[in-house]
């Protein structure tokens, strides 16, 4: 009945004002307003990355809920993990309203939010406060006026070791000025240096090993893949995510919003998404895994990031069009993708087009 309220609510929700209906959302799944799904659907899907047992490849992806406020409830749904964040240490407002925009006929949203979230405080004080139960990992990032951004992502992972599965360094958002910079190979090696020693500090002084995950742009030129995913491989890192919002507007019908500063996401950032997937597939020949992110809206699309080459998955704003049952039929359609190839799990059909997929065109 759950399941059926919430396909009721979707086109509700998709009438009123972009983060006035996703507020609502965080409100119901706060108060367990919600439909019950299973984590661990069909153990075929099981994946094991980053000495973690994910009982489905299917997590939500930072952005949906910044401040820890639902992660339990995440789980609930049937997503086989979380990610929370992107946490700032000092509470941030973000860049003036209206920064949220849908493009409903594509399928996308563009948003400018600027990492808007209440702060490590009110984060940490969420996550330390629930019983440790199900995968959640951890978003960090840097204040936008802060004078060392490194230090910021430094301080995260000191704050949070004791309450993450995983972090993720989010180097990608195109909404903080001048963040995406540490992308480039000598400012990501010294940030890379200063976090994982970081690391090996917090570990030391008795915290919890918890992997370190890099969040990419899809936008990294041709160029560029090799020398930025060899210098991540360089410093240890546990996973790469590919990736975060594109600046790029290829292919998008509703041009008047697309002209909307800001990072777009949704079904126009597959094709771009998955073949730089398969691109850092081809560097990272399997040294670590990857988690493929952008435009997943079905089954089909959630297999193709798999034999691209990732690992995981995650998703956001298909789920905003199409409800939280998404989850639910992608792990259905992975689950018969699984007996179709007579595999013995998913974990085998990980890369198998990887190749075909590094080849596809990218248009600017
Ligand atoms: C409204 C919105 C807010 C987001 N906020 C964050 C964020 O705080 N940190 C982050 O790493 N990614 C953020 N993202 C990016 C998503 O995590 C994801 O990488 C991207 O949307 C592509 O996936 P999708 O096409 O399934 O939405 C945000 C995306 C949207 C739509």
């Amino acid at each position: 009945m759950l399941s059926g309220l919430s396909k009721l609510a979707q086109p509700l929700l998709l009438m009123m004002p972009p983060e006035q209906a996703h507020e609502m959302t965080l409100k119901a799944l706060e108060q367990g307003i919600y439909p019950r799904g299973s984590g661990a659907i069909d153990p075929r899907l099981a994946v094991n990355a980053f000495g973690l047992e994910f009982p489905n490849p299917v997590g939500i992806a930072p952005g949906f809920d910044k401040d820890a406020r639902v992660p339990d409830a995440i789980l609930g749904i049937g997503s086989g993990y979380a990610e929370i964040g992107t946490i700032t240490p000092l509470p941030q407002v973000g860049n003036p309203q209206p920064r949220v925009f849908r493009l409903i006929q594509d399928r996308a949203v563009i948003n400018r939010l600027g990492f808007n979230n209440g702060g490590h405080d009110a984060a940490y004080g969420r996550l330390s406060a629930r019983a440790r139960r199900g995968i959640v990992g951890v978003n960090i990032g840097a204040n936008k006026d802060s004078p060392d951004r490194t230090a910021d992502y430094i301080t995260g992972i000191g704050r949070f070791a004791g309450v993450a599965d995983y972090f993720t360094v989010n180097i990608s958002s195109p909404n903080t000025p001048g963040l995406r910079d540490l992308q480039a190979p000598a400012a990501l090696d010294e940030l890379l240096g200063r976090v994982m020693e970081a690391r090996e500090r917090f570990i030391a002084g008795g915290s919890p090993r918890v992997p370190v995950l890099v969040k990419i742009a899809p936008d990294i030129a041709e160029a560029d893949i090799e020398p930025v995913i060899g210098g991540m491989l360089a410093h240890n890192i546990d996973g790469i995510i590919v990736g975060n919002t594109t600046l790029s507007r290829h292919g998008i019908k509703d041009a008047a919003t697309g002209r909307e500063a800001g990072g777009l996401s949704g079904t126009p950032l597959f094709q771009r998404s998955t073949v730089m997937l398969a691109k850092v597939a081809q560097v990272t020949g399997g040294r670590v895994p990857l988690i493929g992110v952008g435009g997943i809206s079905s089954g089909e699309t959630a297999l193709a990031k798999i034999e691209a080459g990732a690992s995981l998955l995650q998703l956001y704003t298909c789920l905003i069009y199409e409800g939280v049952g998404l989850i639910g039929r992608i792990n259905e359609e992975l689950a018969t993708a699984v007996t179709a190839a007579g595999a013995k799990n998913l974990s085998e059909l990980v890369g198998r087009r990887r190749d075909h997929w590094a080849r596809q065109p990218v248009e600017v």
